[in-house]
């Protein structure tokens, strides 16, 4: 019971108390205000009088001397404050607050509050002034983001500053895109604390790049700070850097790389999936043509592992003439085919006896084949001639002479020299002073040589012979 009277006793000495200060000459101003030079500070006041009914309200601002700094009157008002000063707020909802531009180093007063009240009275608040504080250069930005970030994640970055022009706050700006938000929080004597804060999906592009922020206080005056954003991500470009044409018997050299953060490291595995290498590079140290597989690299870093495209080297080699090549004749039509084998393909000539003959070639993939087809005549020798920017080789071709076509040359052969010796014979006896006969060599083709041995010469090799 006694706690319950005591409760209401203090309520109502409270409340007369609030309604004695509410309805005398009071003025609530700070003693001090930060100004930042240059640019404009705003003056929180309110200020109460003695309950009256007042008709109009004159609210005036004056320094040390009397000297008028603000007055609705511009004419009024010291020259140098003209068109700088404003009272913001509504006088006759007892708001004083009052805001001075383009503040100059002989600003900082003290000054003190005049209410002239129409049909009552008027006061000045001459027991409490304020003076302003200046500032040459605004306190550093307080800048917070994110240090290591992850591709993909959102990022927020905070930039705050302080300043006491809550009528025009400090403008920011971003270099990055994204949303941005801004907070205005109020702090005593004038103070604000303003801080935008800017988020956005970080993406790999933005790794080791400056995330900058910039201040622009009302007046020009700006600062700014930056931060270098590092951004993790998974690798990317993965591709292995090689040169494509290699000598058969040289020595290859692939790189990996890879742009990933942090740096990858790699392994090569072959085609089949066997893994070749661990490391960077991987050195094939004699390259040959039978053994040289499609292989691919992956890249791995902690963010995730990304396969290269698969790759083969090129294996380049000098002519190798296959023993499958060959010459046949056919009804006096000799056509051969002499089938090489190389990287690049090669140039394939045929030589008959002395002459260099023209051939029709066709390439499929390493295997050039070159085909001659020519009237038969009196060759010693059927060479078949290739090169390419290895090497070259030349190879002496068998002629196979087509069975059926030997027996019937032979067979026709014969039956002639029989004809004759019979003709000659009988024309011999009839006539016996006829003592000259022409002898017919038909078989002209069948004296000369035709088979040949599969004679090899290739200049990179010792000369072998292969009969
Ligand atoms: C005075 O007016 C200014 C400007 O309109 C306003 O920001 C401030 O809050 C007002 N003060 C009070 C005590 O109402
Ligand atoms: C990163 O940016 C590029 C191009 O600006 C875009 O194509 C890609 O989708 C972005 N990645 C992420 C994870 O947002
Ligand atoms: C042989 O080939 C060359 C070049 O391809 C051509 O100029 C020439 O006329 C050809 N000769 C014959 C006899 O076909
Ligand atoms: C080329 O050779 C391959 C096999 O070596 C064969 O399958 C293909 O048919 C050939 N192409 C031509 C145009 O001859
Ligand atoms: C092959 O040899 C001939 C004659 O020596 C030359 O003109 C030609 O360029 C050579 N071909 C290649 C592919 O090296
Ligand atoms: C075939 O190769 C041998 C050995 O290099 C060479 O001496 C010869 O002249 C070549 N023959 C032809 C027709 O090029």
């Amino acid at each position: 019971m006694a706690v319950w009277q005591w409760l209401l006793f203090f309520i109502c000495i409270c409340v007369k108390v609030t309604q004695t200060e509410a309805s005398s000459w009071t003025i609530d101003v700070p003693s001090s205000v930060k100004g930042l030079l240059g640019s404009c500070v705003v003056i929180p006041c309110s200020y109460n009088y003695p309950n009256a009914k007042v008709q109009t309200f004159t609210g005036i601002w004056t320094n040390d001397g009397n000297q008028v700094i603000y007055h609705p009157t511009e004419s009024k008002m010291l020259e140098q404050y003209r068109r700088r000063t404003k009272l913001l707020g509504d006088i006759s909802k007892s708001n004083c607050s009052l805001m001075i531009e383009n503040l100059q180093q002989n600003d900082g007063g003290p000054f003190h509050f005049r209410i002239e009240l129409g049909g009552y009275n008027s006061f000045s608040y001459l027991n409490k002034k304020v003076s302003i504080l200046m500032i040459r250069e605004p306190n550093a930005i307080d800048f917070s983001a994110h240090e290591d970030i992850k591709e993909g994640q959102p990022v927020s970055a905070s930039c705050s500053v302080f300043h006491s022009c809550p009528t025009y706050p400090p403008a920011f700006h971003w270099s990055h895109s994204g949303e941005q938000h801004f907070q205005a929080q109020k702090l005593h004597d004038g103070q604000w604390k303003a801080t935008s804060i800017l988020t956005f999906r970080s993406n790999r592009t933005d790794h080791n790049k400056l995330l900058q922020c910039r201040v622009t206080y009302h007046g020009g005056k700006h600062q700014e700070t930056s931060k270098t954003l590092k951004v993790k991500y998974a690798p990317v470009n993965v591709k292995v850097e090689y040169q494509s044409d290699v000598n058969e018997g040289e020595t290859a050299h692939l790189k990996c790389s890879s742009d990933a953060n942090p740096v990858s490291s790699y392994e090569w595995h072959s085609e089949t999936g066997a893994l070749l290498n661990k490391g960077q590079t991987y050195t094939i140290l004699i390259v040959s043509r039978h053994s040289v597989e499609a292989v691919y690299c992956t890249a791995v870093n902690e963010e995730g592992q990304v396969r290269s495209s698969t790759v083969k080297l090129n294996v380049l080699y000098a002519p190798d003439i296959r023993t499958s090549s060959k010459c046949s004749s056919d009804w006096g039509v000799l056509k051969c085919e002499c089938i090489v084998e190389s990287r690049p393909p090669s140039m394939v000539h045929f030589v008959l006896g002395d002459r260099l003959q023209n051939s029709s070639v066709e390439t499929n993939g390493s295997v050039t084949t070159g085909t001659l087809q020519t009237d038969f005549g009196s060759f010693k020798f059927v060479h078949c001639l290739a090169n390419n920017t290895l090497g070259n080789e030349n190879l002496t071709l068998s002629l196979l002479v087509n069975d059926n076509m030997q027996k019937i040359f032979i067979v026709s052969g014969t039956v002639v020299i029989l004809l004759i010796i019979l003709i000659a014979t009988g024309v011999g006896v009839v006539n016996k002073r006829k003592e000259n006969y022409e002898d017919v060599h038909s078989n002209d083709i069948c004296s000369n040589d035709h088979v040949y041995g599969n004679v090899r010469t290739k200049r990179r090799v010792p000369l072998k012979t292969n009969v």
